[in-house]
């Protein structure tokens, strides 16, 4: 899969372990930024990696900041994306599952490596079950338009 990635400062660390990662496992991975400690603005990396999800450049997103909260909030602005804040691999699973959500986002202030690795392998791993939750999603949709 081709999955688009993106932080601010505070998410660079694990935006760049959870591209390791990525790689090894055979992704094709789309780093947006930021490439460096310096201080930068969430709301511009989580408006890339919305847009590269959005337009169809990448399949999956995720996004890393503080506390996850931000970059969800500005890759949320974007038409089309289901932007999801995880904290552990059950919230990562039911994003899928339920919200077809897609991007994943961390707060890297507030979760251990191993929890967001986990989390994002359970992200990937799982599929949106349809059925009862199309409703809600077509619902989502709909809120785009309005
Ligand atoms: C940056 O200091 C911090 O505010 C940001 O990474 C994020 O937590 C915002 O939601």
């Amino acid at each position: 899969m081709k999955i688009a990635l993106g932080s601010d400062h505070a998410g660079f660390k694990l935006k760049t372990l959870l591209a390791e990662k990525l790689k090894n496992d055979g992704h094709d991975v789309l780093d947006l930024g930021a490439y460096s400690l310096d201080p930068v603005d969430y709301p511009d990396f989580g408006e890339a990696v919305g847009k590269a999800v959005a337009g169809g450049e990448a399949d999956f997103g995720v996004a890393c900041c503080g506390t996850g909260i931000g970059i969800s909030i500005a890759a949320n602005k974007v038409k089309g994306i289901r932007a999801a804040v995880v904290h552990d691999v059950t919230s990562a699973m039911l994003a899928r599952e339920h919200n077809n959500a897609n991007i994943i986002c961390f707060g890297a202030r507030l979760l251990g490596e191993s929890v967001a690795l986990d989390a994002l392998d359970a992200f990937i791993s799982a599929d949106f079950e349809g059925g009862r939750h199309e409703r809600r999603i077509a619902k989502l949709t709909a809120l785009d338009a309005s």
